[in-house]
């Protein structure tokens, strides 16, 4: 079974620092598992304070893109060597093109950012077409979808699955609110999941049981979409 795991940059560095413990834990679990991974990570705060100083010093939006990429790389690179110190066979360098990583077998492949203009949710779903994965776990510091902004509303409730079509839906809503409002999954990533029909479950980088279980398909506390 081949899966891609999407690590958001807030799971890989909470607090703006990597979390040691969560690449240790993750590089365990998936030295014990049986599927066949392919690993995008995200940039997090990271990014976010690059591109701003880059901003700030004038680069352009295509500019601050291209800084933000390279958070998303470091990260990448960070979770190679976890792998690699917890015995997994995985390529030793970040892949930067998905033909690459298309054509790789038996061994884990980890990419970061690809092109501007995209995010980590929409290159996540692009690894998982080109390797033919049959299933996307998205891991962030959010436990599923939720109806309003968790963060914001504490009445906000949790989908235990929905269609790809509901989720798209939902995207759209949050789209069309304020600048600054950021739904869990971008807009391009929810429409490439719903025509390749990629099975996507998305849960919080905390529970390491519910990222095993998204793994195999089994119930978790997140959100199924398919
Ligand atoms: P992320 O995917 O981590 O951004 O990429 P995000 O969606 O803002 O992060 P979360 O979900 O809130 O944690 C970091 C930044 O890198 C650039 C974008 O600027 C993005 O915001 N990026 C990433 C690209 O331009 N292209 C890519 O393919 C990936």
């Amino acid at each position: 079974m081949r899966v891609v795991l999407s690590i958001g940059g807030s799971t890989i560095n909470p607090e703006g620092k990597p979390s040691l413990e969560f690449l240790r834990a993750i590089s365990k679990m998936i030295k014990e598992s049986r599927s066949e991974f392919g690993i995008l990570t995200g940039g997090g705060s990271i990014a976010r304070v690059y591109a701003n100083a880059a901003r700030e010093l004038g680069a352009n939006e295509y500019e601050a893109d291209a800084i933000g990429i390279t958070s998303t790389r470091q990260n990448a690179q960070l979770l190679v060597t976890a792998l690699s110190g917890a015995g997994v066979d995985v390529y030793r360098h970040v892949l930067t093109d998905f033909e690459e990583a298309k054509g790789r077998r038996n061994k884990v492949v980890v990419m970061g950012g690809t092109i501007p203009g995209i995010t980590t949710d929409t290159d996540a779903v692009l690894l998982a077409e080109a390797m033919g994965a049959t299933r996307l776990v998205n891991i962030s510091n959010v436990e599923g979808i939720y109806d309003t902004n968790p963060k914001k509303n504490p009445k906000a409730k949790k989908f235990a699955k929905m269609t790809y079509n509901e989720l798209i839906k939902l995207a759209a809503e949050n789209d069309s609110r304020s600048a600054g409002t950021h739904f869990v999954f971008d807009m391009l990533a929810c429409k490439l999941i719903a025509r390749s029909k990629v099975e996507t479950h998305f849960v919080s980088g905390d529970s390491l049981e519910n990222i095993k279980n998204a793994i195999e398909g089994k119930k978790h506390n997140g959100t199924v979409v398919r």
